[in-house]
């Protein structure tokens, strides 16, 4: 610097006259710094200085310098700031003028301040933001801010520099005005998903010695632009669910990713299928990606789901995925059993193995859920064959009966194997057919019946049954008698059965005094075909009736003639007498006899023995006892009710046979009586006689009437005994009924009186079948018979006739005890 003021010296000698000295100083220099010797440089002694009282004289330029009068020196007095004190300007110089008196004289003086690097570039904010969409594109300018340094030439700012230089280059250019545009141009693209954030230094270097430099932070924030889709974690995802889960069972998760953010980044989920009824069955949360049931999913209509799955951002970019569900079978489905074919009868005779009924069986479920065992579930003689895996036949698998069990309900069980196992069944009922199997069965070995003697024909003695275990014909039971004699006799001419109900009726009267018992068999036959039958014997007992009086035997009645007993006068007490011996055909309690005195001419002479008959003097005879005595002896059976005979017994009391001789010529007869008597028979002798001529006319007239009819209506033998219809008598020829079964009987049981009586109380109807007539006629009956009508001629002609024979017969008896 020295060297430079004292060159800016010499120079000012030599141009001026006037004394203008110049003097260049750094600025910054310290307080009492030197500038120069002025007073050396103006060729003045330091005395002229006192003496001149040298000062300086200065406008504007403030107080920097001083003057030392003494040394004769300039000198800083206050640190110069040349920024300060000129600006930008150049040069910078302070001017002043040094004044002298004694004589007065001044100097003019500049003093040139030069600029030092005290300044270092500056901006004005130490950091600036930017906000650079990720997606802007190169080239793109960004304009940065503009440094400053006060220092000027080489110490004014010279460049920029920028930091780091990846995406970023810097442009200076000068514009009009002389100043630097600072500008940041985009190189290389952003990518936010990269780096968010950018930190960038720019750098302001000056010219100075040592070189100031000012820095500024620029950040940058990228900001986001949808330059990403979203992506699935997976391009297939796979999940299970279990059939029938509930609705809102989450099936599984899926998710997708954004590198973008903000509402780039968002990600919506849905579900794309179209044709299918996924959307019906599953639901997306669209935020979450969760994939919810919503819908009933079974295993039996759809085993998987194949869910086209969608992630959407905001800016419109996808992605998509797949979802396999699985369903996972369980056991909901119960089996099914079909009856293919079956048949509701089988034949009791059926064979073994004989198949009774088709099944097929069915379960939905797979696996062990529709693995099925079917099986039946009682002791039933039927069994299941399994043909193919689903297919059953139900068999027969030992003999039936239809008589132990006319109908099975078989229930076919069939399970699957699932856990819980489901199972299902079904019943069919199997009707067993008849076969005629079983023969009718008696309900006893034999049968013994009785009946009394006497009997009305056609009385029903007493019922044989037989039971069949068949069923309806087989079942149905018919009764036949079987041909045999009785005594010489075909049976059927003692008893007949009837067909339908196996009672069997006497055709005749049985009287026990002729057959005691007799037996017979019957058959009990079914309506199958071939009919089975058995047989039965049945004994029939006939009981005595007390239908017989006593007979007295002794002694002898006869019609006119007199015995008499004779007892002698001298006869003792208990004198035996005679003795009635009277007998009884009937049997037992009826044929038991007891004799007792009726009538007796003295009842205190005689007695006669209860049981033997014995007749017996009772006290002393005396001469005053009438010859004659007349017993009456009563003999009675023991039946109930009893029957009786009487006999009289003349009993003469005499010791000589004339003297009962001459007693008893009076004994029977009575003049007075006979004369009359012979009147009367006379008298009825004539009656009769005419009545009989009348009767024989009537008669002759009636029979040629009823002849004429019967040629002209039908022929009817009256009375038939016993009646059978053609029809059944040519078959069977068993005496056996028929089903309808009417018969008149007619019996004759005293010669007075005719009567006939119907068989089968109740029954009223006649069939009278005519033989020689095609036709059949049916008359209505009364109780009574026609015989007994009162308007019928035969009646009374056969009336007269027999009151005709009554009366000859008492006249020829009257007669007869006239004649003895
Ligand atoms: C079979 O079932 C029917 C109806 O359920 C019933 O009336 C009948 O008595 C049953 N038969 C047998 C033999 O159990
Ligand atoms: C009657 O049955 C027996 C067996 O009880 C049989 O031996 C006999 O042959 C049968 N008689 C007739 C005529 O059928």
């Amino acid at each position: 610097m020295k060297e430079q003021a004292l060159l800016w010296f010499a120079f000012a000698l030599v141009g001026s006259v006037t004394g203008q000295i110049s003097y260049t100083i750094a600025e910054e220099m310290q307080r009492g710094s030197l500038v120069g010797k002025i007073a050396q440089d103006l060729g003045l002694e330091t005395k002229r200085f006192i003496s001149g009282k040298a000062r300086i004289y200065t406008r504007d330029s403030g107080e920097f310098i001083e003057l030392n009068r003494e040394r004769g020196v300039l000198l800083v007095r206050e640190r110069i700031d040349r920024e300060a004190l000129c600006k930008q300007t150049m040069p910078c110089a302070l001017h002043f003028q040094i004044i002298l008196e004694n004589p007065m004289e001044f100097y003019t003086v500049t003093v040139q301040i030069t600029d030092i690097n005290d300044n270092a570039p500056t901006f004005e904010r130490e950091r600036i933001e930017f906000k650079i969409s990720e997606s802007a594109v190169i080239g793109a300018k960004f304009v940065l801010e503009r440094a400053v340094d006060l220092d000027v030439g080489t110490n004014d700012l010279q460049r920029y520099e920028l930091k780091p230089t990846d995406n970023f280059a810097l442009k200076v250019h000068s514009n009009t005005g002389g100043n630097k545009n600072v500008e940041m141009v985009l190189q290389k693209p952003l990518d936010r998903e990269k780096q968010d954030q950018i930190s960038l230094v720019l750098t302001a270097v000056d010219g100075g010695e040592p070189q100031m430099t000012g820095t500024m932070l620029i950040a940058i924030t990228v900001l986001d632009a949808n330059d990403n889709a979203p992506v699935f974690t997976q391009q297939t995802y796979k999940a299970t669910v279990i059939e029938n889960s509930s609705k809102g069972t989450v099936v599984a998760t899926v998710t997708a990713s954004d590198a973008d953010q903000g509402s780039y980044g968002k990600i919506t989920y849905s579900i794309t299928n179209t044709l299918d009824d996924v959307r019906k069955v599953f639901e997306i949360n669209k935020e979450t990606g969760e994939v919810t049931l919503i819908g009933n999913v079974d295993f039996e209509e759809s085993r998987d789901f194949q869910i086209n799955l969608r992630a959407i951002d905001d800016g419109g970019l996808t992605d998509s995925c797949k979802l396999v569900v699985d369903v996972q079978d369980v056991n909901d489905n119960m089996p099914e059993i079909n009856i293919m074919s079956k048949s509701n009868i089988i034949s009791e005779d059926a064979n073994l193995n004989t198949v009774v009924t088709m099944i097929n069986v069915e379960d939905k479920d797979t696996g062990s859920n529709g693995k099925l065992q079917c099986f039946l579930d009682e002791t039933i003689p039927f069994t299941l064959k399994p043909s193919t895996s689903s297919f059953y036949s139900l068999v027969t698998d030992s003999y039936l009966d239809r008589e132990k069990s006319f109908e099975y309900n078989i229930t076919v069980t069939c399970a699957d194997e699932g856990v819980p196992s489901l199972s299902s069944s079904v019943t069919l009922t199997l009707q067993i057919s008849d076969v005629n199997d079983n023969a009718p069965v008696f309900e006893r070995s034999s049968y013994e019946a009785y009946i009394v003697e006497n009997n009305t024909p056609g009385l029903s003695i007493f019922t044989v049954k037989a039971t069949d275990a068949d069923w309806n014909q087989n079942s149905r039971v018919s009764y036949i008698l079987e041909d045999s004699s009785v005594n010489g006799v075909p049976v059927s001419s003692y008893v007949s059965v009837s067909v339908d109900s196996g009672v069997i009726h006497a055709v005749r009267s049985f009287d026990y005094e002729q057959i005691k018992d007799f037996q017979f068999r019957v058959k009990a036959q079914d309506g199958g075909s071939p009919p089975l039958s058995s047989n039965v014997t049945v004994k029939i007992l006939i009981q005595d009736q007390n239908d017989n009086p006593p007979q007295v035997l002794y002694p002898v009645q006869t019609g006119g003639s007199v015995v008499a007993e004779m007892v002698p006068r001298s006869a003792d007490v208990g004198y035996l007498v005679t003795k009635v011996v009277a007998v009884d055909v009937d049997s037992g309690q009826n044929a038991w006899l007891s004799y007792k005195l009726q009538k007796s001419t003295d009842r205190a002479l005689f007695e006669v023995g209860l049981q033997n008959g014995e007749i017996r003097t009772i006290r002393q005879v005396t001469d005053k006892d009438a010859v004659k005595q007349r017993l009456t002896v009563i003999v009675e059976d023991n039946g109930q009710p009893s029957r009786s005979a009487t006999v009289i017994v003349n009993v003469a009391v005499a010791d000589s046979f004339p003297e009962v001789l001459s007693e008893f010529t009076d004994f029977t007869h009575d003049k007075e009586y006979n004369d009359n008597l012979t009147f009367y028979l006379v008298l009825a002798l004539a009656v009769v006689s005419f009545l009989f001529i009348t009767c024989l006319v009537v008669i002759i007239s009636v029979k040629i009437y009823r002849w004429r009819q019967s040629r002209i209506l039908y022929h009817s033998n009256l009375p038939v005994i016993p009646y059978y219809p053609p029809r059944y008598s040519d078959t069977m020829g068993t005496g056996t009924l028929p089903h309808v079964y009417n018969y008149e009987v007619c019996r004759t049981t005293d010669s007075r009186k005719s009567d006939c009586k119907f068989g089968r109380a109740g029954s009223q109807n006649v069939l009278i079948m005519d033989h020689s007539s095609t036709g059949t006629m049916q008359r209505i009956q009364s109780e009574k018979s026609i015989l007994d009508e009162p308007d019928s001629p035969l009646e009374v002609s056969i009336t007269f006739l027999s009151l005709f024979w009554s009366i000859s017969k008492n006249v020829i008896l009257t007669c007869s005890d006239f004649s003895d």
